[in-house]
């Protein structure tokens, strides 16, 4: 490329995404200088403000010590905006010939961030690509969910931006894609000999993918309710999840070898069935304090009667040779030259399955996702299979492989020993790797600092493909329809309970075990 300057612009610069995150996210990363020099912001909505407004607006999300003042006014000095419609031509006119103005702007890389409800999505790319492209650097896109409301609409969303951008012009974020754990997820896998021979059907008994938040919907009450848990979480970052807890080792690790493997797993998944699914609501509780006594319909901006799920569970099945369950159609073999005459001759063989072997659906992929719940946790947990030819007389329980994406991130294996001292009996315990006592002094960043910064630097490894969505979509958007167009009432559940207990119903007959015997005990300060 010819240039060294980069403009970023973003476009929906007075909203609420923009202020919490956008801003402070491109503060984080001028001040602990990880973007080019000549990194240059614009912002751009239909407001009238100044520099000095976004500032005021931002600041609070900002974390600003004291000693960052001059990093500060050097980074406000880089900014500016530009207020316009998002369906006019004239506005995005200007906003080239501001970006144009800027020092170096004629030739510099432009990456427009649409911090934007979805219903000017289709202006506003449209109106890039007509008047705001750079000339002789590279241009790129990073759009945010909604990325459409089920399979269809989100394949128009897709039809649209491909006809307009590139797909290597196209960043998709899904911002669980920059959480630390979540990336580890692929060396932990792929880094190590002792995962890999037991990461199937054969050792695990089920996976279970978990979100968890402590708190409702308060304040975003109507975005929400058109919304949902399912599209919120569920189609987003479990699946996301799922596709790097589940996927075969990439050829490398380009971003496209990677996603190849990650959409091939979601073509391995049927449409979630009602019957596979638990949905819930929040209710207030009367004991609660503050905002847990507020129930989700109890927000004035939630439609009367609404059914919209802020709870669900759902378990899949990845139909692969590594995850689905028992050969639907083995052959008795009545003699041991069978299989080699079945070579020659299929058409020989009896086909009956063998009574003995119940075809089994496959290892269970456990989606759960919550709002108002007893606990803020994100988590990956793999449960593996009792060990077989048990000798201690069933103490023993199952190992569990847990990857703790957040708060406190870390790794842990339950497992069990030898009870210390003078026993002989097993007990539970666990091999723990958490990160706040190994990596003192290491600072996490921010999921969307990884990401903001990967489209500088043009690395999509942690961007959602447009075939990715569509397999999400495709997976869910059943689900989904039947339950809208049922008006399926959710199970009422406690703010700040467990949830509904039908969902650890459903999550015992797939085949998970709870003990509820294991504690977990804080190391000794050292
Ligand atoms: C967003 C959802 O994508 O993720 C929110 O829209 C949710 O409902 C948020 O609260 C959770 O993100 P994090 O990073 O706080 O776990």
């Amino acid at each position: 490329s010819h240039s060294s300057t980069h403009i970023f612009i973003i476009l929906g610069a007075s909203g609420d995404l923009a202020k919490k995150k956008i801003y402070p996210t491109l503060w984080w990363l001028f001040r602990d200088g990880l973007l080019p020099d000549d990194t240059y912001f614009v912002g751009f909505a239909r407001s009238e403000l100044t520099v000095e407004d976004i500032k005021a607006a931002c600041l609070p999300h900002m974390k600003v010590t004291d000693g960052d003042t001059e990093c500060l006014s050097a980074f406000f000095s880089k900014n500016s905006y530009l207020s316009g419609k998002y369906d006019d031509d004239t506005s995005f006119t200007q906003l080239d010939c501001h970006l144009s103005s800027l020092p170096g702007g004629a030739d510099a890389h432009r990456l427009f961030y649409l911090a934007l409800p979805a219903t000017v999505y289709l202006h506003v790319s449209t109106n890039i690509r007509a008047h705001c492209m750079s000339r002789r650097g590279w241009s790129r896109v990073i759009v945010e969910k909604p990325f459409g409301r089920d399979l269809q609409s989100s394949e128009e969303l897709s039809a649209h931006l491909s006809s307009l951008f590139t797909e290597d012009q196209i960043y998709r974020i899904d911002h669980y894609l920059g959480k630390e754990m979540v990336q580890n997820l692929m060396v932990l896998r792929f880094g190590n000999r002792i995962f890999g021979p037991i990461w199937n059907r054969n050792s695990v008994a089920c996976v279970v993918l978990t979100f968890k938040e402590h708190f409702g919907t308060q304040g975003r009450g109507g975005y929400f309710d058109d919304f949902g848990i399912i599209r919120d979480v569920m189609q987003n970052h479990l699946l996301q999840i799922l596709c790097l807890v589940a996927m075969e080792k990439p050829a490398s690790t380009s971003p496209d070898d990677v996603r190849d493997e990650k959409v091939k797993v979601l073509k391995c998944v049927a449409p979630v069935v009602g019957t596979d699914v638990v949905l819930g609501q929040y209710l207030g509780d009367p004991e609660g304090e503050g905002y847990s006594k507020l129930g989700y319909r109890d927000d004035p901006t939630v439609p009367e009667g609404s059914c919209t799920p802020t709870f669900a569970t759902a378990v899949l099945y990845v139909q692969n040779e590594r995850w689905d369950g028992e050969e639907k159609h083995f052959f008795s073999c009545p003699h041991p030259l069978v299989p080699v005459m079945f070579l020659l001759h299929p058409s020989i063989i009896p086909s009956t399955p063998s009574p003995h072997l119940a075809p089994s659906p496959g290892v269970p992929f456990i989606l759960r996702c919550g709002k108002a719940l007893n606990e803020r946790k994100a988590e990956v947990r793999l449960q593996f299979t009792d060990v077989p030819g048990d000798i201690f007389g069933e103490r023993c329980q199952r190992n569990e492989l847990v990857v703790r994406v957040q708060p406190d991130e870390a790794i842990y294996l339950k497992m069990m020993t030898k009870r210390p001292g003078i026993y002989f009996s097993p007990q539970e315990t666990e091999l723990d790797l958490t990160y706040r006592s190994r990596y003192k002094d290491v600072k996490l960043p921010d999921a969307y600092e990884r990401l903001i910064l990967d489209v500088f630097c043009g690395n999509q490894m942690h961007f959602v493909r447009s075939d990715e969505l569509r397999e999400a979509w495709r997976i869910l958007t059943p689900l989904l329809h039947q339950v809208e167009g049922e008006r399926t009432r959710p199970i009422p559940y406690t703010y700040g309970s467990r949830g509904p207990d039908e969902a650890d119903d459903l999550m015992k007959r797939v085949g998970f075990h709870y003990e509820g015997t294991y504690k977990w005990v804080k190391p000794h300060p050292t």
